[in-house]
C-alpha cells in the first residue's frame, strides 16, 4: 500500500503545490491536534509543523506518503494528492506565517 502511494505520488507530474492553500487546510484540519503557527510548542507530545518541517526537510516525498494514509487519532480525512502537496508545501515553507 505504501509503496503504491509512493508510486503514484512521484509519478505524477505535481501542479505547483500551493503553500496558502495548504495553510488553510492545516488550520482547518490539523490545528485541533498540531500546533500549526511556528512561534508555539506543542505541550502534549503531538508533533508541530515546525518539528514536521524538521524532521521531514530532507525527505519531502516519505512526508506525503505519510499524509496519503490517516493517523491515529486524525480522522481519515482522504486528502486529494493536490492537498496532500499543497500541506507538504506549507509545512515544509522555510518560515511558516503565523495565524
Ligand atoms: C485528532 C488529532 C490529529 C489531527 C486532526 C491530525 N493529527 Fe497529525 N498527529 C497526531 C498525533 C497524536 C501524532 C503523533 C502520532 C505518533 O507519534 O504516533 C501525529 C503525527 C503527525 C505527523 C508526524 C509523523 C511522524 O513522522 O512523526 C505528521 C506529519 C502529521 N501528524 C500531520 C498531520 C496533518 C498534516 C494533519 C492535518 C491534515 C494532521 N496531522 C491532523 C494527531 C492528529
Amino acid at each position: 500500500m505504501t509503496s503504491i502511494v509512493a508510486l503514484l505520488l512521484t509519478a505524477i507530474p505535481t501542479l505547483a503545490a500551493d503553500p496558502s492553500a495548504g495553510r488553510g487546510l492545516a488550520f482547518k484540519w490539523c490545528a485541533e491536534c498540531h500546533v500549526v503557527a511556528n512561534n508555539k510548542v506543542s505541550t502534549d507530545g503531538t508533533p508541530s509543523f515546525a518539528a514536521m518541517a524538521k524532521d521531514y526537510a530532507d525527505r519531502p516525498e516519505a512526508l506525503k506518503v505519510f499524509l496519503a494514509q490517516p493517523h491515529e487519532p486524525m480522522p481519515p480525512l482522504e486528502l486529494s494528492i493536490r492537498q496532500i502537496d499543497d500541506l507538504a508545501a506549507f509545512i515544509l515553507a522555510p518560515s511558516l506565517p503565523a495565524k
